[in-house]
């Protein structure tokens, strides 16, 4: 399974079917793992980059989505100026899918924001999940709302520096404002100025659901925002640390401790070409790109669900089989020990065997050809996602900066390295140039941690990756939960849980039940308030 390590909130591993959790914000910025980054999203994406996907022999037989959703929610199409501030440089058309199986007159509109992915990968939520449980409840009217340049809603056939220059949060924030003050359905003026709407969103999109609500009160009624990055920044190393911190502590300590040998181990002259080729990766030229491969599987953990059927079941793997023991090996002088024996295995195995048949191992994992990044200008969700990365959101994932701090990545990973990608990606254009750090300020200054208004609902996980940039992470100041302000923290949770559910929702789990209950609930008395229903 070749994973994408960098630039996804999201991320569904090949191996699943519909992973529920398929935002590209999975890791971040990790430079390094970008190629396979870019082979997982085309996995993800295969209309978009189909050409990579063949190319590297992927199977995406199973797409993410079910194809009788398509057929059942036939696409829709709205006219968005590609600039908001400069009509004359022509429209686009921005896709949505409408569910009115639960609608009843005088019912509120739920939009979820499909965020840096195809809106088809939401139709499950629209289906039975998230949308259909509020829609279901309320007599309301779902609409998934693809987010520009993902999916079908790309304003520009070609994705370059330059094209991709109107690829800001305002653009795309304004987009769903206009969106909202023009929507009828069947000829049923429904916009937002006389029907109370609620915007959901999970991971970026969950930020996006808060920012709505604070840029927009007048047409945003409630929003609800599931694991959103309300915090931007330029080194998220968290994400690991969240990692370290809320799993199996036997699994995290052998981690720690194969990463640490292997750091000494490269500091010996001559060791790293062995040491390389016990893990299968002979032949990679750089020391950093060695060590960020080895960082493939903890990408797993976010594809974790509640949902067995969307779950991945490769952390809990990789977690036994680091820690399964053995005799460990012997490099010359050097001692290997078991753990990091079990770790090239696993490598070499599970990642390194991806490597197609004709390309090198530098091919597959290096970072230091510019070509394989600059090159591909076919509109994808990876480069859209990155050039928002490079901009704006940053989350670039190195070890941590404190060497006394425990590290589940090599010490070689730095800010550097894992950033590299943005100008390899992005050469300077004619309109654009991607800022020498993204500026997470023009996101941060929305509220950040702190973000919070009446009807905004925050939703996370303990386990969730990404917990650290939410308004529940260890940086924030402690909040009550209310009915007006909703602060709900799913024990054992991952990432954005509880957007997905079951057809037969009584088959649920416990505590997921208990969230939509409640997600129900909230929404039931705000819309009360506001005279509906
Ligand atoms: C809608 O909710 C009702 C009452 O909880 C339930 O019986 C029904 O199965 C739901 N319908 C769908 C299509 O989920
Ligand atoms: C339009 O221009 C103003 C002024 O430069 C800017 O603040 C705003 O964000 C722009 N709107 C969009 C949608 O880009
Ligand atoms: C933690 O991982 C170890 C090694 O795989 C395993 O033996 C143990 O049962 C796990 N503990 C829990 C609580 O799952």
């Amino acid at each position: 399974m070749l994973t994408k390590l960098i630039g996804g909130l999201c991320c569904a591993s090949l191996a699943l079917a519909a992973n529920p959790s398929r935002d590209l914000l999975h890791l971040g910025g990790q430079g390094i793992n970008l190629w396979r980054l870019q082979n997982r999203i085309s996995a993800a994406d295969p209309r978009g980059t189909a050409k990579l996907a063949v190319q590297l022999q992927i199977d995406d037989s199973q797409a993410s989505w079910s194809p009788s959703l398509e057929k059942q929610y036939p696409a829709s199409y709205f006219d968005q100026p590609i600039d908001h501030n400069d009509t004359s440089i022509g429209t686009f058309k921005q896709r949505y899918w409408v569910d009115d199986r639960f609608y009843k007159p005088g019912g509120p509109v739920f939009v979820l924001d499909g965020g840096e992915t195809t809106g088809l990968d939401r139709l499950p939520f629209l289906d039975h999940g998230i949308l259909a449980i509020l829609s279901n409840a309320t007599g309301g009217l779902s609409i998934v709302l693809e987010h520009r340049y993902y999916g079908e809603s790309s304003p520009v056939d070609e994705f370059t520096t330059d094209s991709l220059r109107w690829l800001t949060n305002e653009q795309a924030l304004e987009d769903s404002a206009r969106f909202m003050r023009n929507f009828n359905h069947g000829g049923i003026d429904l916009s937002a100025t006389n029907t109370p709407w609620i915007y959901y969103g999970g991971s970026y999109a969950g930020a996006r659901a808060a920012h709505m609500r604070v840029l927009y009160p007048d047409l945003v009624y409630g929003a609800i925002a599931s694991s959103a990055v309300t915090h931007a920044a330029v080194d998220y190393s968290d994400y690991f640390e969240v990692i370290r911190q809320t799993n199996n502590q036997t699994c995290v300590e052998h981690i720690v401790s194969a990463v640490a040998t292997i750091d000494r181990i490269l500091d010996i002259p001559l060791m790293s070409s062995p040491l390389k080729a016990l893990f299968g990766l002979q032949g990679l030229k750089h020391d950093d790109d060695f060590v960020s491969v080895l960082v493939e599987p903890l990408g797993a953990v976010q594809e974790q669900n509640w949902d067995i059927t969307q779950s991945s079941d490769k952390w809990i793997r990789f977690c036994e089989a680091v820690s399964a023991g053995g005799a460990g090996t012997q490099i010359g002088l050097v001692k290997i020990p078991a753990e990091v024996v079990n770790y090239a295995n696993w490598i070499r195995k599970e990642v390194v065997s991806q490597c197609p048949e004709g390309m090198t191992i530098e091919d597959c994992f290096g970072t230091y050809d510019d070509s394989k990044f600059r090159d591909d200008i076919s509109p994808s969700s990876w480069k859209a996602w990155t050039f928002q990365v490079c901009n704006t959101w940053g989350y670039f994932m190195p070890a941590p900066s404190d060497p006394e701090q425990p590290s589940l990545l090599s010490r070689r990973i730095t800010l550097e390295y894992t950033s590299k990608i943005c100008d390899q990606t992005f050469p300077p254009g004619k309109h654009h140039r991607v800022p020498p750090l993204p500026r997470v300020e023009d996101v941060n200054r929305l509220g950040d941690y702190a973000l919070e208004r009446d009807r905004l609902a925050f939703i996370d996980g303990t386990s969730d990756p990404w917990l650290a940039a939410t308004p529940h992470s260890w940086h924030a100041s402690p909040r009550k939960d209310s009915t007006l302000k909703p602060f709900k923290l799913i024990r054992g949770g991952v990432h954005h849980w509880d957007e997905n559910g079951l057809e037969e929702g009584w088959k649920e789990p416990g505590f997921i039940r208990k969230i939509h209950r409640e997600e129900v609930a909230f929404v039931r008395e705000w819309l009360q308030e506001s005279g509906r229903v």
